[in-house]
C-alpha cells in the first residue's frame, strides 16, 4: 500500500470541534493492518448525532473496512472506536444498523425477513405485524411480502435492506452503497427512505461514489483515498471546492495516481 502524503489543507477531521457536543460516533486514530498490510491508517473522524455523514473514496479506498471498523465487526490495529465517548460495546452495536454493500437477506419470504429482524430486537405480536406492515409500505415493497427474499430484483433487495434496518429503530445507520446499480427511480426511492430517517434524527453514515448523491445527501464528508483520509469537512464545501487532489480528481471523474504523478487519467464522460 502507497503511503501518500496528501495536500492536506482542510484542518481538523468532520465534526472534531472540542467546543462542539459530544460526538455520537468516533474513530481516533484508527488504523487496520491484515496480513503485515496496512489497509487504513491514522482515521480520525467524528460523527454528529443526526448528521449525514457520506464516507467517499475510489475502489479500494477502505471504506467498506472503515464501516465494518466503525460498527465493531472487526477491531481496529491501532486507535480506538467510541460510541457517545466511551469503548463501542454490544449495547452500542444494538443501536446501530447496517446495510451491506451486498444485501443479506435470509433464504425466506420478505414479510419473514422483517419477521426475523424485528423479533431479534424483542418485537411481538400485533406490534411487530404492524411495523412490518407499515415499513413495506413506505418501501413500495408491500405486494411483495410473500415472495421470496432472494428473488427480489437488485433494486428491491436495496430497498428490503433498507426498511428492515430502519424498522429496527436504529440510532445510527451505515449504508454501503446503498443504490449501487438501481435505476433513477429505485435510487430515488432509497434516497427518500434516508431522508426521512435522517429527519427523524436518525445519524446516517453512508458510502457513495455517486457524486449526484452526495450533493443530494451531504452534510458532512470523508474523502479516503488509500486508507487515508484525504479531506474531510463539510459536504457541499468538499464538493464545490475540493482541497486534496484526490478529492478533486474523484469530483472531475479522473483516476488519481499518486501524489508523485503529474498525469492523471482522464475518465471521458464523466466530468461534471
Ligand atoms: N478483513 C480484511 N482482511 C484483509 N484485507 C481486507 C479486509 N477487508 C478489506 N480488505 C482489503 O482492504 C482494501 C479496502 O477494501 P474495502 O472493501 O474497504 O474497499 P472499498 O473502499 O469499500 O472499495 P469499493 O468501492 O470497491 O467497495 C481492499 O484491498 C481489500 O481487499
Ligand atoms: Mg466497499
Amino acid at each position: 500500500m502507497r503511503d501518500f502524503a496528501f495536500d492536506m489543507a482542510t484542518g481538523p477531521s468532520v465534526g472534531r470541534q472540542r467546543d462542539e457536543q459530544q460526538p455520537l460516533l468516533e474513530a481516533c486514530n484508527i488504523g487496520f493492518t491484515a496480513r503485515g498490510e496496512q489497509l487504513l491508517h491514522n482515521v480520525d473522524i467524528a460523527i454528529r448525532q443526526g448528521s449525514r455523514t457520506l464516507i467517499v473514496g475510489p475502489n479500494g479506498a477502505g471504506k467498506s473496512l472503515l464501516l465494518r471498523l466503525l460498527h465493531g465487526l472487526l477491531q481496529p490495529s491501532d486507535g480506538k472506536v467510541l460510541w457517545q465517548g466511551n469503548a463501542l460495546n454490544a449495547k452500542a452495536q444494538r443501536a446501530q444498523a447496517m446495510v451491506f454493500q451486498r444485501p443479506v437477506l435470509l433464504r425466506r419470504s420478505v414479510f419473514a425477513n422483517m419477521k426475523f429482524a424485528l423479533s431479534v430486537r424483542g418485537l411481538r405480536g400485533q406490534k411487530r405485524s404492524d411495523k412490518i406492515l407499515s415499513a413495506l409500505a413506505s418501501a413500495g415493497l408491500s405486494h411483495l411480502s410473500n415472495r421470496p427474499a432472494r428473488v427480489l430484483s437488485g433494486g428491491e433487495q436495496q430497498r428490503l435492506a433498507v426498511v428492515r434496518a430502519l424498522a429496527c429503530d436504529p440510532e445510527l445507520l451505515f449504508l454501503d452503497e446503498p443504490t449501487a446499480n438501481l435505476d433513477p427511480a429505485s435510487t430515488a426511492a432509497i434516497e427518500e427512505l434516508v431522508r426521512d430517517a435522517s429527519a427523524r434524527g436518525v445519524t446516517i453514515v453512508l458510502v457513495t461514489h455517486d457524486v449526484g448523491q452526495a450533493r443530494r445527501l451531504g452534510e458532512d464528508l470523508v474523502f479516503l483515498q488509500d486508507g487515508h483520509v484525504a479531506e474531510s469537512g463539510p459536504a457541499q464545501k468538499i464538493l464545490t471546492e475540493p482541497q486534496s487532489e484526490p478529492a478533486r480528481a474523484w469530483r472531475e471523474g479522473r483516476i488519481y495516481l499518486g501524489p508523485n504523478t503529474q498525469s492523471l487519467c482522464d475518465f471521458p464522460g464523466s466530468k461534471l
